[in-house]
């Protein structure tokens, strides 16, 4: 794969137009550039299958009674500290196809190994090892969508990857520029799996050339997996980092406000709030839609993941840690904490009103704190392929917002799994 440079012929301008921002604001905006370029187009199918192992899933099905008492979900999973683990991945920078070039650390040749070999342990269960057969297993004939932003397809890959380990799959929709809707094809297990650019999952307008700031619509969703709704069976719903642009909010006719908006007549609002709209916009229309179709889907929110900027985002050693901070050692704050706030409090106001569907589940996948934890999980200067190649410099863009591959995303998808099986072992009455 080629080096992509994004920020060649617009490093100046582009500095020029951000710097008077806030750092905390721009860093992520700054990378919300790499968003967009392209990534391999086909699967490499994995030459190496395991032998089909039977299937065992370990949630043992509770009773009727049981079952009424545990309606949540047992385990705090956010609360745990990152162990040392010597099995390392499930999976490689080359055996893997569908990993985006700016998050394959390994083939771009990051030196240092550690950062494969943790695992999160939470205080108050186990997790266990990402299981594909198991995922596969409860999956079989159903469709599960990724829906968000680019933190959306980083948990995507990593789950495609891992699953590819036991089950190659095929990809059989690919629409967009950059590949931003795709959808695979496990035939071993009959699943589909897509992804869904919707990085604000309301309707929007992404900002462009003739119009330098995002226009948010709260209160419709976005038309474009709003459509496909009725042959989704999961959603992993995950997004956050759009919403530091600079945008106008609208609700209805009326405007409700911006965020970074000088120039413009209109009031700044920030965007904890609009946030939380957008989430329950979202939320709502997918449990009205559901009540009225009787089809059952489940939801998780994935929540907020934290950048890990330490100065500014195109220096050397923008995000330098090699290691997970220890328990105690750092602090879920600012707005990181209240991203997850507004997130886990959309969640349970959904789940209340959802409480009266039997077709309707909904959990949040709480990965903030855990990620927060895990600074040395990013590509920083491998985002690119070999950036040292010529000599050590002082600048050096560096993306330290998403999540090598292998990497703490997979845990993500391990506790997914988790929380299936958990779902799976309360088994929904009427279905
Ligand atoms: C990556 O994984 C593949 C398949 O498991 C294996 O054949 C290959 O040797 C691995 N590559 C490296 C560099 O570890
Ligand atoms: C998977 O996608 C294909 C193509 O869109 C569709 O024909 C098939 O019914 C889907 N299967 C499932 C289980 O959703
Ligand atoms: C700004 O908007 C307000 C309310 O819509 C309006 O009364 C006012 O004239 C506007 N000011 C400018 C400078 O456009």
């Amino acid at each position: 794969m080629g080096s992509v440079h994004p920020f060649k012929h617009q490093s100046h301008s582009f500095a020029k137009k951000f710097l008077p921002w806030t750092l905390y604001a721009l860093l992520p905006i700054a990378l919300i550039r790499l968003y967009f370029y392209p990534i391999p187009h086909s699967l490499s199918p994995t030459d190496q299958l395991p032998p089909n192992n039977p299937i065992i899933i370990t949630t043992p099905s509770p009773s009727q009674e049981e079952e009424r008492s545990h309606v949540q979900i047992a385990c705090d999973y956010s609360t745990g500290k990152w162990v040392h683990d010597k099995n390392g991945p499930l999976y490689n920078g080359t055996s893997c196809g569908t990993i985006k070039d700016g998050q394959n650390c390994l083939s771009h040749g990051r030196p240092d190994k550690g950062y494969l070999h943790w695992r999160w342990r939470p205080k108050q269960c186990q997790l266990a090892r990402f299981e594909p057969t198991n995922f596969l297993q409860l999956l079989r004939n159903k469709h599960l969508a990724f829906i968000g932003d680019s933190m959306a397809r980083n948990q995507l890959e990593s789950l495609l990857c891992m699953l590819a380990t036991l089950s190659p799959p095929q990809l059989i929709y690919r629409d967009g520029e950059d590949n931003k809707f795709r959808k695979w094809h496990f035939p071993s297990h009959n699943v589909n799996i897509s992804v869904y650019w919707s990085p604000f999952l309301v309707k929007g307008v992404e900002k462009s050339n003739s119009q330098n700031y995002n226009k948010l619509y709260l209160d419709s969703v976005d038309e474009r997996w709003v459509s496909d709704l009725d042959h989704i069976d999961m959603v992993v719903l995950s997004m956050g980092h759009w919403f530091l642009h600079p945008a106008v909010y609208f609700y209805g006719d009326s405007v409700l406000g911006c965020h970074y908006c000088p120039g413009q007549n209109c009031t700044e609002i920030g965007f904890y709030q609009v946030f939380g709209k957008a989430f329950k916009t979202t939320l709502d229309t997918i449990i009205e839609k559901r009540a009225s179709s009787g089809i059952p889907i489940d939801v998780i929110v994935t929540t907020f993941s934290p950048s890990h900027f330490e100065g500014d985002w195109d220096k050397l050693g923008a995000c330098p840690k090699t290691e997970p901070y220890k328990e105690g050692e750092k602090k879920l704050e600012w707005m990181d904490e209240e991203m997850r706030k507004v997130e886990v409090r959309e969640v349970e106001e959904a789940k209340e009103k959802g409480e009266r569907f039997t077709n309707f589940r909904l959990e949040a996948l709480d990965v903030t704190k855990l990620s927060l934890l895990r600074p040395d999980g990013h590509p920083g200067p491998y985002m690119y392929p070999f950036p040292f190649a010529n000599g050590v410099t002082e600048r050096v863009h560096n993306d330290c917002v998403h999540w090598c591959l292998p990497g703490p995303v997979d845990t993500w998808n391990e506790i997914l799994l988790d929380v299936m099986k958990r779902w799976e072992g309360q088994s929904r009455s009427g279905r």
